[in-house]
């Protein structure tokens, strides 16, 4: 969350993916100028695990969190990528009510997926 660059929104968010290897990688939001090809700390977390392992890594858990301790959970692009690595992932995030957790599948009823 600290690293994130969001001088357009100044909504920082941080999030950490939990591997079922037990590896965690860490994320941050990074926006741009052309607004649309902002990347939300969770899907960098995501692609940078990607990154180091390759594409067979397996999410148990994904958290996500902002400077401003408002309610935050993952956008639908996002619910698309964890569900894309992680179908039987948790997702922590604070809710309307605090802090919160659910399942992949609460958050993505009928997830994508090519097999
Ligand atoms: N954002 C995230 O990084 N994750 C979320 O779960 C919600 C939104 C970012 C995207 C953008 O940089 C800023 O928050 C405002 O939408």
């Amino acid at each position: 969350m600290r690293n994130a660059h969001a001088p357009y929104s100044k909504f920082r968010v941080g999030s950490a993916i939990l591997l079922t290897s037990g590896e965690i990688f860490k994320g941050c939001n990074v926006e741009n100028a052309s607004y649309g090809m902002t990347n939300c700390a969770e899907r960098t977390a995501i692609f940078s695990a990607v990154a180091q392992l390759g594409p067979k890594i397996e999410i148990r858990a994904v958290a996500v969190m902002n400077d401003r301790g408002v309610a935050c959970s993952p956008c639908g692009a996002c619910r698309q990528v964890i569900y894309e690595f992680g179908p039987d992932a948790t997702v922590f995030f604070e809710g309307a009510n605090g802090p919160k957790q659910a399942h992949i599948t609460e958050l993505l009823p009928e997830g994508f997926r090519l097999q």
